[in-house]
């Protein structure tokens, strides 16, 4: 893909839904990829083969893990991230941080703490780092999701997170312009890159599965190496990765088809590049097939829609209207999405018709045209992903996916 130079983020709110502005980019700059994988594997100590099963939780509005850092071990959380280029967490002292739920990480009461020293290849690595008076890796992160600015220092600890523990660069952050972070302490990326979680600790492979959003997404899954595995019932379907650029940090994959029940919504001749992560809430799609889908959704729910939708949605009926709701009496139909290899991904109505409040139900898909893109990519967004399981295989380049009960995995 080319680079998403202005894009807007929306976070799906449980309650009510809030649109968030952020601007993506800059940060897929090369990565020297293959060289300092090999660096930083050399320190990676993965606890069980490899393997590991973290519990991940829904916490309005994104999915975050309880970890530690260091010895003895100081209690962390994170936002998983699925698209993120590295592991991070706010630290003491703090010249410029967010509210964060539990106490900054302070490296002096950590006896496994190491500086990342400023000469090391693996600080070089690292675009826009920097020497700090004492000699450590200074890094500075620009533009992030949200405007996410963070400044730091690299640094290494041992973590444990779920049942794997590891030893793991990751970025000490203690300037950035990031308003909130729902009470989480950082992130954990999960990109292709040497830097995030799935990249130190050398997974070839690793799934995740998130439950409903609400009660319900408490007990979600992210399994590391040998874990990650499907049931590999009928229902599951592969497709290749979609490698679109070099310096990617993206999980892409390649759309084919659309359907909505028995109709066939027009996609580009050539189909469309998907991006998957964990940070959007509703999926976008290529604005041909997004105003065909608007089309059907609105023939077949019968009713007119509300003049002016709840924010930030597009499209929204009152709940009252015949099959406005996923629980009315006139069943809308599955929403198909084809993927490259005739993988099809069901989404029924429950998960496309989000119900707003205020008495209206609204469409949970958008115009990728909104995002300002300068390249034609859709998303699928986190509540078209809820009850799937979906398992990335690293050494084939695949995507691996099928309906599951994500609250059963872990
Ligand atoms: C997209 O572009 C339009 C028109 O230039 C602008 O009004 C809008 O704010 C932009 N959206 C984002 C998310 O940058
Ligand atoms: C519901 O409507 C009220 C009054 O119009 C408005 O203040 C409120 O923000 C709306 N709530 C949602 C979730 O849209
Ligand atoms: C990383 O994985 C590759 C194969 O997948 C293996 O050959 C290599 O030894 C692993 N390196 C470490 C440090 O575990
Ligand atoms: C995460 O940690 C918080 C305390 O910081 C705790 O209340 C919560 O139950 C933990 N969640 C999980 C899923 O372990
Ligand atoms: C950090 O830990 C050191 C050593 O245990 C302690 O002296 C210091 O007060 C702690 N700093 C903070 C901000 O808690
Ligand atoms: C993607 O393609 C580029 C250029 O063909 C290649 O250098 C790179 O290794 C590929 N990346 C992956 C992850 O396969
Ligand atoms: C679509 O794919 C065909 C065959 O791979 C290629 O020749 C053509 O240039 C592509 N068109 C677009 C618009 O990308
Ligand atoms: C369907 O019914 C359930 C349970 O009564 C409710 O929580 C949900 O909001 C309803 N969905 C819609 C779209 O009306």
């Amino acid at each position: 893909m080319g680079r998403l130079v202005a894009t807007l983020v929306l976070v799906m709110c449980s309650a009510a839904c809030s649109l968030a502005r952020a601007h993506v980019g800059g940060l897929r700059r090369g990565v020297e990829r293959a060289n300092m994988r090999g660096r930083l594997l050399a320190d990676a100590a993965a606890a069980g083969g490899g393997g590991g099963v973290v519990p991940i939780y829904w916490s309005q509005p994104l999915y975050m893990a309880n970890l530690t850092i260091g010895t003895p071990p100081q209690p962390a959380s994170a936002i998983i991230h699925l698209a993120g280029e590295f592991v991070w967490t706010q630290c003491a002292p703090c010249r410029r941080c967010f509210k964060q739920d539990l106490p900054l990480f302070n490296r002096s009461a950590s006896s496994t703490y190491r500086p990342e020293p400023c000469d090391s290849a693996r600080c070089e690595s690292v675009p826009a780092h920097s020497c700090s008076g004492d000699g450590a890796c200074g890094y500075e992160r620009k533009t992030l999701y949200w405007d996410w600015d963070t400044f730091g220092i690299g640094g290494t600890d041992t973590f444990a997170i779920g049942t794997a523990t590891a030893s793991l660069g990751f970025g000490c952050a203690m300037d950035s312009n990031i308003e909130q972070l729902w009470g989480a302490s950082g992130v954990v990326g999960l990109g292709r890159t040497p830097w995030s979680l799935v990249g130190q600790m050398n997974a070839t492979a690793f799934s995740y599965c998130l439950a409903p959003h609400g009660a319900a997404g408490k007990k979600s899954a992210l399994l590391l190496g040998d874990s990650a595995k499907l049931a590999g019932g009928k229902s599951a379907a592969t497709t290749p990765l979609v490698n679109t650029s070099d310096d990617s940090s993206d999980y892409m994959i390649h759309l084919e088809g659309i359907k909505f029940g028995d109709v066939i919504i027009a996609t580009p001749p050539n189909g469309s590049v998907v991006l998957v992560d964990t940070i959007f809430g509703v999926s976008f799609l290529v604005d041909a097939a997004f105003q065909a889908i608007k089309k059907a959704v609105t023939v077949a729910v019968g009713a007119a829609p509300i003049a002016t939708p709840t924010k930030p949605f597009d499209l929204c009926f009152p709940k009252a209207a015949p099959a406005a709701g996923a629980n009315s009496s006139l069943p809308l139909p599955d929403v198909v999405l084809t993927f490259q290899g005739a993988a099809a991904l069901t989404v029924p109505p429950s998960k496309y018709m989000y119900d707003a409040g205020n008495g209206t139900v609204c469409l949970a898909m958008m115009s990728s045209a909104m995002l300002n893109l300068t390249t034609d990519l859709s998303i699928l967004g986190r509540l078209h992903q809820e009850n799937i399981h979906f398992l990335f295989d690293l050494d084939k380049e695949t995507l691996s996916f099928e309906p599951a009960d994500c609250s059963s995995l872990s």
